[in-house]
């Protein structure tokens, strides 16, 4: 076949977690239906939960560009990745993957007569190492944030807030100091609206260490990619482009791949989100509630809580009168479990409704949803951003803590709660939200939701992002 036919070929790396690899995949529907061919990079372990959980099947059968190809993290098949023993798997994938990953790329593996040798990179900033082979071999490499871009605008400041003395500080310490030395936060960014590894009071700290070097690691690239949007985070964007100036902003990217695929006249396959199973009937249960009654409430994927901080929460939403719908996952309990009291489960099944996992794009979209309490997740975050839901937010960990603070202090799309689930706090935030001053929420909500699908459309700051990305890999 004439080479010169054939459409160019990127292979996407994401961070072996369910985040990062779910956003990812979306980036490369996106550059399949833009006509490019796309080998998706994962490890075993995530290859084994695409299989068992995902809809990757019908994903192959949707694209006949895209290719799944497997790398090994390094570790047995029982390291649990997670936890403590998360950064044992970012040591392994630049010691072993690393050395493998090279090997593929030089290997002829990934070309065909039909399939060009990859032409492009595109992978989680955080693994620098993939940058260093891109570099051997010759490749141009893109990077990929995950994260919102004051997060990462907050990740490239820890030297500044080191230089500074304002980093290390102890969890007692006095968590309300505001912070100086982060350029475009001043005046409303606390010690508590840093990430919450920040707290641990030890510059050795293993999570701040993994992102003091952003700021010299992601310039080195040939652009940077972020699923986020021009309205949402200008005045990030901008501190960013000081170091990173190629910047391609293409998100809320679960829209945009709706978008692009309504566009072409084709709908979209079910989300490939889930780790566990959606129940359903909450859609049902949902039908049949007031429109804009309901407050949704779920903390993610990864965090977990006491059943002290369980009851807390339960018994700030039944007091606030609120209706609502709680996702308590099966493994987000730290302890052992107690009865529940009668007046509890009284009070929720008269208007509450508990599932384990629910199908949130949906639940968000649904007209009776009038409110999420939420952790304050990146995905979560966007998804209630383009839905137009008012949030409660109560980060748990990472990045959560710099995204809790934007929506309550910038945005102005709802509350942060963060570090305190006392019932009377609780009960008095819902109220706020759902009740005192539903009306000025979502009149922020409406008008930023409609900013998000502005930029996905033609002639919006996405679609124009994501056509010249596609352009710039294509001249590649
Ligand atoms: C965390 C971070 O906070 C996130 O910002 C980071 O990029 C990755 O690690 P997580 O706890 O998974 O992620 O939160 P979030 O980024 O909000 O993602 C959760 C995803 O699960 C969302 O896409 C949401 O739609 C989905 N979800 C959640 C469901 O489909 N059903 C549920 O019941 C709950």
């Amino acid at each position: 076949m004439d080479q010169k036919t054939v459409p160019r070929h990127v292979l996407i790396f994401p961070l072996p977690f369910q985040g990062p690899v779910n956003s990812m995949f979306k980036l490369a529907e996106l550059l399949c239906l833009s006509g490019l061919h796309v080998t998706f990079l994962v490890t075993h372990h995530i290859h084994t939960l695409l299989l068992k959980y995902s809809n990757i099947q019908s994903r192959f059968d949707a694209y006949p560009r895209f290719r799944l190809q497997t790398i090994s993290d390094g570790l047995p098949d029982d390291h649990p990745r997670s936890g403590d023993q998360r950064m044992e798997m970012f040591d392994s994938l630049k010691i072993n993957t690393k050395i493998l990953f090279k090997e593929l790329l030089t290997s002829g593996r990934l070309n065909s007569d039909s399939r060009r040798p990859v032409t492009c990179i595109i992978a989680d900033g955080i693994m620098g190492y993939t940058c260093d082979v891109a570099n051997d071999v010759g490749l141009p490499i893109i990077y990929v944030r995950t994260i919102s871009a004051a997060c990462l605008w907050v990740f490239f400041c820890l030297p500044k807030l080191i230089e500074s003395g304002e980093l290390p500080f102890a969890v007692d310490d006095d968590l309300d100091t505001p912070i100086m030395s982060i350029p475009g936060v001043e005046g409303f960014f606390r010690r508590r609206d840093l990430p919450m590894f920040c707290r641990s009071g030890n510059l050795a700290d293993p999570n701040l260490n993994l992102y003091l070097p952003e700021v010299k690691e992601n310039p080195r690239a040939h652009g940077l990619i972020l699923n986020t949007f021009d309205d949402l985070e200008g005045p990030m964007l901008d501190q960013i482009r000081a170091f990173c100036p190629n910047l391609y902003t293409i998100g809320p990217l679960h829209s945009h791949l709706k978008y692009k695929l309504a566009g072409q006249s084709l709908s979209p396959l079910p989300s490939t989100n889930s780790l566990w199973k959606e129940d359903m009937s909450c859609i049902t249960w949902l039908d049949s509630q007031p429109p804009n009654s309901v407050l949704y409430v779920s903390f993610g994927s990864l965090a977990v809580m006491t059943m002290e901080q369980y009851m807390e929460f339960w018994y700030g939403l039944v007091n606030s009168g609120s209706r609502f719908l709680w996702v308590i996952r099966p493994d987000s309990l730290t302890s052992d479990p107690t009865e529940i009291p009668l007046e509890l489960s009284k009070s929720t099944e008269e208007r509450g409704y508990i599932v384990r996992w629910a199908p949130q794009e949906e639940v968000l979209a649904h007209g009776a949803v009038g409110g999420f309490l939420t952790h304050s997740g990146w995905n979560s975050t966007l998804e209630s951003v383009i839905e137009g839901v008012p949030m409660i937010c109560w980060p748990y960990f990472l990045d959560q803590q710099v995204n809790s603070r934007f929506v309550g202090e910038v945005w102005k799309l709802g509350l942060d709660m963060k570090d305190t689930c006392d019932r009377v706090i609780v009960e008095k935030t819902v109220r706020e939200l759902m009740e005192d001053r539903k009306d000025e929420f979502r009149k922020s909500a409406d008008e930023m939701a409609k900013f998000a699908k502005q930029c996905l459309m033609e002639g919006g700051s996405s679609y124009g992002n994501l056509e010249r990305l596609v352009k710039d890999i294509k001249a590649m």
